[in-house]
C-alpha cells in the first residue's frame, strides 16, 4: 500500500480561519432565487415566499456570508427597483443573462432572509452602469440609522433598524468584455476609489473589495491588479479573485491536479498586492477575498427563451469527480487562509450550486454539498501548516502533483482536531501517517468519507447516490495512527481531546 505521513504541530499555524472563508452567493440569475430560495406558494415555502427546506440544507451547512445581488447582474442593477410597494416595482430587461427580471425580491427580502438562513450580506454595489453616487445611496439606505432621504425610505419601507451591512463588493468582473460598463484598469480602478471614498464617507465601518482579474486565464491578469491596486490601494481592505475549474476533456487525474492552479493564483495575487504594499511603503496590508469559486461546465450550451423569466439555466448536475475537485479546492483556501479571509462557493441554490430545487418540488443536496459542508463544519479554528510527505505525479498540464493533498483544522476552544485529506490515486489506498506526538491526548474519533463511487455519479431529486459514511476509529492515543484512504476519496478524520 501506498503510504503518506502529515506532522502537526500546534506552534505552526497559518492562521485563526476566518469564518467568512466557508461564504457562497446569490444572484439574481436563473432559479437561484426565483424557484430557488425564494418561491411563494411553495408548500415549503414561509409567509415570506422563502422556502424553508432551502433553508434547512442551507442551515446545515451554516454558511456564515452570502453575497449579492450578482455576478454579472449587478453591472445593470438598479437597487432602487427592488425595494418599496411590491407591487410598484418595475420588470426589466436584465442584459447579463437575457431574462426578464421581475424585481419582486430585492434588497430588504434578501436581507430578511439572511436572517432567516442564519447568514450574513456581503453587499455589491454596480460600477458598470452606475457609480459612485448610486453606490453611496444604498450604503445610506442599508446602514444609516434615519433622519435622511435614503435611510427614511427604508423606514416608510417598514425597515426601521438598519442592516448593517459590512462587506461590499466594488462592482463585478470589470476586467471583463462581457461585463456592463466594462472598464479600463485605469477606469476602473478610478471608478472604484470614488465610489470606496463614498461609501466609507456614509459608513466609516465598512469594508471594501476591489475587483481583481475575472480569472487567473485573463489577457490582463496581473497588470490589473497592479494597475487597479496603485490607485485604490488606500480605499480598499481586499481584492477579489474568481475561478471556475472544468473537465470538458474527461482528463480526471488533470482535473484533479487544477487545485494546485489556484494555489499558483492565491499565491500571485498575494505577490502584487505586497508588491504594491512596498511601492508604496504602506502599513496597510490587503487581503484576498475569493468571492466565486467552484466547477463549472456540465450546463454550458444549455438553451432557454430569450427574456423569459427564472429560467433553468447554468444547472450544473455535479458527479463524484467533481466533489472530490471542491474538496481540493477546499483544502487550498484554508492553506492559504492567512490572505484569504473571504471565499464564497459560487453559486448556493439551482446556478452551479450545491443545493437543487424543482419549482413545486423537493430540495436536494448534489455531490459538492457534503464537502464544503464538512469544510464549514469542521474547518473552523487554526490551520495549520501541514507538513506532508507523500509521492508525486505528473498530468497532462500539472507536474509534481501531491497523491494525497491535506491540511489540518485545529479548533482550540473545542479541543478537536480536523484533518482533510483527499487521495488522488486513481486505484490505490493511501496509509496516512498522523504524526500527532505535539497534540498528546487527540484521539482519533471520526472518519468520515466521500468514496467508493462511479466518478460519473450523481444525487437527484429521489436518491443521494453519492453521500458521506462515517465510521469510528479506535479512540485511543497513538502517537502516530494510520488510517486508510481510499482511492479518489475525500476524508474528514477527526481527532478529539480525551
Ligand atoms: O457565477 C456565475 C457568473 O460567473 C457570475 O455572474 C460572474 O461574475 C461570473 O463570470
Amino acid at each position: 500500500m501506498k503510504q503518506s505521513k502529515i506532522t502537526l504541530s500546534k506552534d505552526y499555524r497559518i492562521a485563526k480561519v476566518d469564518d467568512r472563508i466557508f461564504g457562497s452567493f446569490i444572484e439574481h440569475l436563473g432559479r437561484a432565487v426565483y424557484g430557488g430560495i425564494y418561491e411563494p406558494g411553495h408548500p415549503a415555502a414561509d409567509e415570506n415566499g422563502f422556502r424553508r427546506d432551502v433553508i434547512d440544507l442551507i442551515r446545515q451547512i451554516d454558511v456564515p456570508i452570502v453575497r449579492y445581488p450578482g455576478g454579472n447582474f449587478v453591472s445593470g442593477y438598479r437597487w432602487e427597483d427592488g425595494v418599496g410597494p411590491v407591487e410598484s416595482r418595475p420588470r426589466r430587461l436584465e442584459l447579463a443573462w437575457s431574462t426578464t427580471e421581475p424585481n419582486t425580491f430585492g434588497t430588504n427580502e434578501f436581507m430578511r432572509w439572511c436572517k432567516e438562513a442564519n447568514t450574513s450580506a456581503m453587499m455589491a454595489v454596480n460600477l458598470g452602469t452606475r457609480g459612485a453616487d448610486d453606490a453611496r445611496n444604498l450604503v445610506e439606505y442599508c446602514n444609516h440609522p434615519g433622519g435622511t432621504y435614503y435611510s427614511d425610505l427604508r423606514i416608510s419601507h417598514g425597515v426601521k433598524e438598519p442592516h448593517g451591512i459590512k462587506l461590499w463588493c466594488l462592482g463585478n468582473e470589470m476586467d471583463g468584455e462581457w461585463q456592463m460598463g466594462h472598464k479600463t484598469a485605469a477606469e476602473y480602478g478610478r471608478a472604484a476609489t470614488e465610489a470606496a471614498k463614498l461609501m466609507k464617507w456614509v459608513d466609516p465601518s465598512i469594508e471594501l473589495v476591489l475587483c481583481g482579474s475575472s480569472n487567473s486565464g485573463m489577457r490582463t491578469f496581473g497588470d490589473w491588479e497592479a494597475a487597479t491596486l496603485d490607485i485604490a490601494y488606500d480605499n480598499i481592505d481586499y481584492v477579489s479573485l474568481h475561478q471556475y475549474f472544468d473537465c470538458r476533456d474527461g482528463d480526471i487525474p488533470n482535473f484533479l491536479a487544477k487545485s494546485c492552479d489556484l494555489d499558483n493564483y492565491i499565491k500571485t495575487v498575494v505577490c502584487v498586492c505586497d508588491y504594491i504594499k512596498g511601492k508604496k511603503r504602506s502599513k496597510k496590508k490587503i487581503n484576498l477575498s475569493f468571492d466565486e469559486w467552484n466547477v463549472w461546465y456540465h450546463s454550458n450550451g444549455a438553451q432557454f427563451e430569450k427574456w423569459s423569466e427564472a429560467p433553468h439555466i447554468l444547472e450544473d448536475v455535479y458527479d463524484f469527480a467533481d466533489a472530490l475537485v471542491v474538496g481540493l479546492m477546499l483544502i487550498t483556501l484554508l492553506k492559504n487562509s492567512d490572505r484569504v479571509k473571504v471565499a464564497c462557493l459560487a453559486q448556493l441554490v439551482n446556478v452551479i450550486a450545491p443545493i437543487m430545487t424543482e419549482n413545486g418540488g423537493k430540495a436536494w443536496a448534489q455531490t459538492i454539498f457534503y464537502p464544503y459542508l464538512h469544510a464549514s463544519r469542521f474547518g473552523r479554528g487554526w490551520a495549520l501548516t501541514t507538513l506532508l510527505d507523500t509521492g508525486k505525479h505528473d498530468t497532462k498540464s500539472f507536474s509534481d502533483v501531491p497523491d494525497v493533498d491535506a491540511l489540518a483544522v485545529w479548533n482550540e476552544e473545542g479541543e478537536e482536531l480536523t484533518v482533510f485529506a483527499v487521495n488522488r490515486d486513481l486505484a490505490e489506498d493511501e496509509l496516512l501517517t498522523v504524526n500527532l506526538k505535539d497534540f498528546a491526548g487527540y484521539v482519533p474519533a471520526e472518519q468520515i468519507e466521500l468514496a467508493g463511487f462511479d466518478l460519473k455519479a450523481i444525487n437527484t431529486a429521489d436518491s443521494q447516490n453519492v453521500k458521506p459514511t462515517a465510521k469510528a476509529l479506535s479512540g485511543v492515543y497513538d502517537p502516530m495512527p494510520e488510517i486508510r484512504l481510499r482511492p479518489l476519496s475525500w476524508n474528514v478524520i477527526r481527532f478529539i481531546k480525551k
